[in-house]
């Protein structure tokens, strides 16, 4: 499909000719796209690719070099901060590495941005909005305990409930699944097909988990280089015709790597970020 088919009214959210480069380097080349509501949407693609960057956009935590970014038909990557909190209370988001605030309990995190946007009169019934958030990743219970003694997958957890604390339209998950035995993120995974069924929630979701991605997605948009390599249901991506996509999604390692691993492994460029080591 050419760039240019694609209108800010095509979905709830919608990028168009979005680019995205750091001190000269590509990152976003030219992404088309539009989400439909009410549905999973999930991003795929090797380490590096951009689907942070790309997510990060959605919500304009990161402003596009080139292209625009709409909401409900609204175009907001040239609003300002102001406006954009506004904006951001229709979202939930729970960001790769996603920051708890260490020094408030797993209670007090949660009702962060329930203060931040409404006027809190009724602390009973926040606290039992609060024990039914945790409930739903299975982490009530924990209210008083501070991030610092939770493991990876209790924070990952707590940031998820926080991240549907306001009932948002949209949900934006980076990697919700990383770091959880296969019980635990398959809660993750039945809790996002809950909140589309039942709240008609439309949600992203970058994964490098396939079976996660089968299982919930509707739509799964593969990224290489910038770009858009495959997009369709689980079904047109089990089958896709390109190699890189069956490498990928097979978990198999191609030949470039493989030649450039027996060379020494100068070819590819290995990056981390600080966020890596969260
Ligand atoms: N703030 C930034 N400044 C400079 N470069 C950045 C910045 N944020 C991201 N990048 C670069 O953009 C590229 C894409 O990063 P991104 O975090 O989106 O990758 P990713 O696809 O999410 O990878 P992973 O699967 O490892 O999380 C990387 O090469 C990264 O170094
Ligand atoms: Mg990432």
């Amino acid at each position: 499909m050419s760039p240019k088919t694609i209108q800010p009214q095509d979905g709830i959210l919608v990028v168009q000719n979005l680019y995205k480069t750091y001190d000269q380097r590509v990152v976003l080349n030219h992404l088309s796209l539009a989400i439909e509501k009410g549905k999973t949407t999930v991003v795929i693609g090797p380490s590096g690719c951009g689907k942070t960057v790309f997510m990060k956009h959605l919500i304009v935590l990161e402003r596009p070099t080139d292209g625009q970014v709409y909401f409900q038909g609204r175009r907001i990557d040239d609003l300002d901060e102001r406006e954009l909190a506004q904006i951001r209370t229709h979202f939930g988001f729970c960001f790769q590495g996603s920051a708890l605030f260490d020094s408030l309990t797993v209670y007090e995190n949660i009702i962060f941005p329930i203060e931040q946007h409404v006027r809190v009169i009724d602390y009973k019934q926040l606290s039992e909005l609060v024990k039914h958030k945790l409930a739903m990743v299975g982490m009530d219970g924990y209210q008083n305990q501070y991030p610092a003694s939770l493991s990876g997958g209790q924070k990952k957890r707590v940031a998820l409930a926080r991240a549907i604390a306001l009932n948002p339209e949209v949900i934006l998950y980076d990697e919700p699944t990383t770091g959880l035995d296969p019980i635990m993120s398959d809660i993750i995974n039945e809790l996002i097909l809950k909140l589309q069924k039942e709240l008609k929630v439309t949600s992203m979701v970058v994964t490098h988990d396939m079976k996660s991605a089968y299982k919930i997605a509707d739509r799964i948009i593969m990224l290489h280089k910038g770009r858009i390599i495959a997009d369709g249901g689980p079904d047109h991506i089990r089958t896709h015709p390109n190699d890189i996509v069956q490498q990928f999604i097979h978990g198999k390692v191609g030949e470039a790597e493989l030649a450039a691993l027996r060379l020494g492994g100068t070819r590819f460029e290995t990056q981390f970020l600080p966020e890596d080591f969260k």
